[in-house]
């Protein structure tokens, strides 16, 4: 018989205090998503102290259920309490994490796609029994529009200020005109982006979600920009159209069960001169590189999305979502591409740039 460990209360104790943080990080994700959806973020973004009656005069709610949520709030952090005069307040900082969708901050949507991932815990849970895929479109609804509300800050703030501009001479080709593709661009946030900000050039947003691309369309005729995007229910290996001066992957290459086959694809497509940009979570090549607060985020999402993803399409190579640059490398040379190279870098991506 195994000996009985001895228990460490110190470090128990320790253990315990950060499951108390874990906990509340937790049980405050519904109650984000809550004052997301009712518009109680908004409502307060002026940063002026309200009461819970005063909030419920503005936002239709009803007083009680938002003294609690208030109060909860406050004791996260996320608004600020004065028992003078039992008022709360959405500090400006906050206001902008959590009111301003057009925010660079703006989180909510990180929490409604983990409200989804949540909702969709028993299906995952059966897959590990199983050994079975489960595809992106199978999950809840919320994770679409979720993904999207997450990513979109992401590429607000960098994609057009510091991604495009770290690869050799595609900014002035995309100012003069250029053939773009995005491939698996769910619902076409940087698609529509990438068509704001370069007029001259035309854009080819696909995936194999056709929701997902229904959303995009409406997405880019609300923007203004249906007039120069396209986009296309097409799985990766499918894609169509070209020669490609870029093509485009936003965070959606670990998701595909075959990634060396979507490389080849588009290899076939790209003009010879022309650019893949790639970009993936960021990670790095071995797991005890990961082991940190962003690594603990995507090895979840990886677990409960992109690697049943993947595992559900044909081949299913599930490289995960903290795959590292160097599998990512091998990955696109095996797709027929010889020149991979690191353009640029933020806390949660990598972005590579691929060429023949
Ligand atoms: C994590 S989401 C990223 C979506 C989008 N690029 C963004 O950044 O908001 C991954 C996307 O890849 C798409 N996808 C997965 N496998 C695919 C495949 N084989 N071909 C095309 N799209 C695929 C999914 O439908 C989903 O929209």
């Amino acid at each position: 018989m195994a000996a009985t460990p001895t228990i460490d209360e110190a470090k128990l104790e320790e253990f315990m205090g950060r499951f108390v943080q874990d906990l509340g990080a937790a049980a405050t994700a519904p109650l984000v998503v809550i004052g997301d959806k009712l518009g109680l973020y908004k409502a307060m973004a002026d940063s002026a102290p309200v009461t819970p009656a005063e909030l419920a005069e503005r936002t239709g709610c009803r007083e009680r259920y938002l003294r609690e949520w208030l109060c909860q709030q406050a004791a996260s952090g996320y608004v600020e309490y004065d028992p003078a005069d039992g008022a709360f307040r959405l500090p400006p900082e906050q206001a902008l994490a959590l009111a301003h969708d057009d925010s660079p901050a703006f989180i909510p949507g990180a929490f409604q796609l983990m409200a989804a991932i949540v909702k969709d815990e028993p299906h995952i849970t059966e897959r590990f029994r199983s050994g079975e895929g489960f595809g992106w479109h199978e999950h809840d609804q919320d994770l679409f529009e979720g993904t999207e509300r997450f990513f979109r800050p992401g590429y607000l703030a960098n994609l057009t200020e510091s991604w495009l501009p770290s690869l050799d001479g595609v900014v002035e080709k995309l100012v003069a005109g250029a053939r773009v593709a995005d491939i698996g661009c769910g619902h076409g946030a940087s698609t529509i982006l990438m068509a704001q900000a370069y007029p001259a050039s035309t854009f080819v947003g696909t995936d194999y979600h056709e929701e997902s691309v229904d959303a995009a369309r409406r997405a880019a005729e609300r923007a203004g920009v249906a007039d120069r995007i396209t986009f296309e229910v097409s799985s990766a290996k499918a894609l169509a159209g070209g020669p490609y001066d870029l093509v485009c992957v936003f965070d959606a290459l670990h998701d595909m069960g075959d990634p060396v086959g979507a490389a080849r694809q588009v290899r076939s497509r790209l003009a010879d001169d022309g650019t893949w940009m790639v970009v993936e979570p960021f990670a790095g090549d071995a797991i005890e590189d990961n082991l940190n607060p962003v690594g603990r985020v995507f090895y979840a999402g990886s677990t409960m999305l992109c690697t049943p993803a993947s595992l559900s399409q044909e081949v299913g190579l599930a490289l995960g979502a903290q795959a590292g640059e160097q599998r990512l490398a091998e990955v696109l040379h095996e797709g027929g591409f010889s020149r991979v190279r690191r353009a640029a870098e933020t806390p949660f991506n990598l972005v590579l740039e691929v060429r023949p």
